[in-house]
């Protein structure tokens, strides 16, 4: 019985031989491996391809496209020839904007970014939304399901409140989890636990470095690390 769990591993690194070990030694557990701007930035599709040749990984390939539709269409349609599994833009962009990309890259799940996780109330309103951040990831959330996204990313705690609001339309993906006995020890702040947010109506969760801190080269800790927090989700 495989026993991966619905864990998008954060492959938070800009070095390439160490993000292809931590696929490798975690690729058991986890079902999806998250790549973002900074790996972009530094190797491109190259680097994609280099990662994910000779394994069936898939890719959360987390660019948070955010442009006029003509744009996002066409950086859409480019990452797709990577195939990834889910493709990031940021549900801000509007209603045409997230068509778009969802119609450049047909057999990819566009993902729709709410409001990101590291912003407070404060941040959502000085940057011009009128209501406070579970109303505003809400209405978002909502807007992305009427252009099509497969799916969307939202905070844990506001993950019972938009599965409600869009029922299953399309998948939720939650950051900012911690798993119980590493609650409290870096700068998240508002955190759940993985098998509560699944529990909230999330169908994936992403986590970083509660994983990938346990790397040493052996890779042993890292595997058991990762077989830890996906038992501890799939026996909930
Ligand atoms: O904190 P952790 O290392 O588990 O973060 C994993 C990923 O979740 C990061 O790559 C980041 O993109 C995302 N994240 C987020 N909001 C936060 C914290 C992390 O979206 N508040």
């Amino acid at each position: 019985m495989s026993s991966k769990a619905p864990i998008i591993l954060a492959i938070d690194t800009s070095d390439l031989e160490l993000a292809k070990l931590w696929i490798s030694h975690t690729s058991e557990h986890v079902s999806v491996f998250k790549l973002g701007l900074e790996f972009f930035i530094n190797f491109g599709k190259e680097g994609i391809r280099a990662v994910t040749e000779n394994s069936d990984a898939k890719i959360f390939l987390d660019l948070k496209l955010h442009d006029i539709p003509n744009t996002v269409g066409h950086a859409a349609q480019s990452a797709a020839t990577l195939n990834p599994l889910f493709l990031t833009v940021h549900a801000s962009g509007g209603q045409a904007m997230m068509e778009a990309a969802v119609k450049a890259a047909p057999k990819t799940l566009v993902t729709a970014v709410t409001v990101l996780t590291s912003m407070s109330n404060i941040d959502v309103k000085s940057v011009g939304f009128r209501d406070d951040s579970l109303n505003t990831a809400t209405q978002l959330a909502q807007l992305a399901v009427k252009s099509g996204v497969g799916a969307i990313v939202c905070s844990p705690l506001e993950t019972s409140v938009i599965r409600e609001s869009i029922g299953k339309q399309a998948l939720i993906i939650t950051p900012g989890v911690r798993p119980l006995a590493m609650a409290g020890s870096d700068d998240q702040s508002r955190t759940m636990t993985p098998s509560d947010a699944i529990a909230a109506g999330a169908d994936y969760v992403v986590i970083g470095r509660p994983i990938t801190s346990a790397w040493e080269p052996t890779g042993i800790n890292i595997a058991k690390r990762a077989r830890e927090i996906a038992s501890e989700i799939l026996n909930s």
